[in-house]
């Protein structure tokens, strides 16, 4: 159970999905940042992309038990859903240690346990993701050179048995380029999604089978 209940009609947070995410105005979110160095790799909020992940993962759901690893988690917020409404097992991987006091702040008000591994994509090796099912990441692809960084993880992965690779963005070409060369490698495809919960917001999604 939470340790610490949001309200839910509290302005400062957003209940969406069955999960509940803080804003940076909360003032949970404002003493994280008062007292630790701020996330440097654009890790400072939470990223709309996520949202439509989300609504994908809901659709086509991995099997309960299995493990996703959320990929430039971030505050987490895809780790949350992935873990409460989907019961993976999850490891949260990013570059910037400075984001997981944010995701594990998240993960004790969503009543969740969450693994962290500070990695950067480069370094995530075949016996790591050898245990992992689905491969996830919101708004991950947005300097040109994540694009080979990426391209190279995901043909790692499929050799190493992950079934299911998802990447949202919003439209920037390096994600382009990206799902470019997986179109001509992989089984992969591209898919445009929309919300309106909890705000408006447009992505694509690269979704990659084996
Ligand atoms: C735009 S944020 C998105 C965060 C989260 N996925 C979300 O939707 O809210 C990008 C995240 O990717 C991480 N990141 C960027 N480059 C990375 C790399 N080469 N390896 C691992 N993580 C990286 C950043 O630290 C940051 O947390």
């Amino acid at each position: 159970m939470p340790s610490v209940r949001i309200a839910r009609d509290d302005p400062r947070a957003i209940h969406s999905r069955g999960i509940v995410i803080l804003k940076p105005a909360h003032p949970l979110i404002r003493k994280l940042k008062r007292d630790l160095p701020t996330p440097c790799i654009h890790g400072d909020k939470v990223w709309d992309s996520s949202w439509l992940l989300m609504d994908e993962l809901r659709r086509n759901p991995p099997p309960v038990g299995a493990t996703l690893m959320d990929l430039g988690c971030g505050w987490g917020p895809l780790s949350m859903f992935a873990a409460k409404r989907l019961k993976q097992q999850v490891i949260g991987v990013d570059a910037d240690d400075g984001v997981f006091p944010y995701l594990h702040l998240h993960a004790e008000l969503n009543g969740v346990s969450i693994e962290t591994r500070q990695r950067r994509f480069e370094k995530l090796g075949g016996k790591e993701l050898s245990s992992v099912s689905t491969l996830a990441g919101a708004d991950i692809c947005f300097w040109d050179e994540l694009t080979p960084v990426l391209f190279n993880l995901i043909r790692r992965s499929l050799k190493s048995g992950v079934r299911r690779v998802l990447i949202a963005d919003p439209g920037r070409d390096p994600f382009y380029q990206l799902a470019e060369r997986c179109e001509k490698a992989f089984n992969s495809r591209v898919v445009e999604r929309t919300t309106s919960t909890p705000k408006a917001a447009v992505a694509d999604l690269l979704i990659v089978e084996a």
